[in-house]
């Protein structure tokens, strides 16, 4: 079932979509957003579309956007000053994702590493954080499948009315996801990092389980025991050693159980 098409975000964070445009079609909001940079838009001016010809996920994978049934977002965000709050841009987006599910949802909202969001173990949303060349705003993209047609035939995959009591109105959903971005990324350009290290490691899956990582055409198994610092999961082999996976370096995490 597809809800209303406009987007109107009445309600949405002070700073992260205090702009909002809403385009009905596009090719991908992340491009509208590097447009939007180029124009000389503000900090927290965000991008919706109600439909993407050409959405875009991690690793060069391409996002399904059929219209009408998902929500498609792009914030601009400053780029953190502090080099090592960069990495923690992509996990607070996640964070705020489930923040905003929860509630809505009768099963809770974990995170896959690094940037799925999942219901009921399987993806119903992901982030995708670009920064152009020499831009001092970063690009956060937010991709959540509300209504059963952006899940899909594709295995692993779900969407949030599948995981919940009434149908979910996208408005409601971006509403959401732009006041949980506003309070969470406000705390990341303050510095404040801790609750955000603390929040992903309580909501995230993969630690605990078994994992195969594909780095480089090479496939190692073992198992994910933690995330460090700089939020790179670290995995014990099967074959006794120890490597450490940073998010962003191409290698693809998969859950094994
Ligand atoms: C992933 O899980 O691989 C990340 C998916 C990110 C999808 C969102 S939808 C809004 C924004 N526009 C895009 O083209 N991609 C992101």
């Amino acid at each position: 079932m597809q809800d209303a098409p406009e987007i109107l975000v009445a309600d949405a964070g002070a700073v992260c979509g205090a702009a909002v445009l809403y385009l009905p079609e596009t090719t991908s909001t992340q491009d509208v957003a590097r447009d939007l940079i180029k124009r000389g838009a503000l900090a927290g001016t965000a991008a919706i579309a109600g439909y993407q010809t050409a959405g875009r996920g991690t690793q060069g994978r391409s996002w399904l956007s059929p219209p009408g049934a998902g929500l498609h977002l792009s914030v601009l965000v400053p780029v953190p000053a502090k080099p090592e709050a960069i990495p923690w841009l992509t996990p607070a987006a996640a964070i705020a994702a489930v923040q905003a599910l929860r509630g809505l949802t009768i099963a809770p909202p974990r995170i896959k590493w690094p940037n799925d969001v999942l219901l009921g173990g399987m993806k119903v949303g992901g982030v995708l954080t670009e920064i152009p060349a020499g831009s001092s705003l970063a690009i956060v993209g937010i991709g959540i499948n509300v209504h059963a047609a952006a899940a899909v035939a594709e295995s692993g995959v779900t969407a949030l009315d599948a995981w919940s009591l009434h149908p979910a109105k996208r408005n409601d959903v971006a509403g959401r996801v732009l006041r949980e971005l506003d309070h969470l990324l406000g705390r990341l350009l303050r510095g404040r990092l801790d609750h955000i290290k603390e929040a992903w490691r309580l909501l995230l899956d993969t630690v605990g389980q078994s994992v195969a990582v594909e780095r480089d055409g090479h496939v190692v198994s073992g198992r994910a025991t933690a995330v460090d610092g700089s939020g790179a999961l670290i995995v014990k082999t099967d074959t006794g050693g120890t490597i450490r996976v940073e998010a962003g370096s191409g290698a693809v995490v998969r859950l094994m159980n």
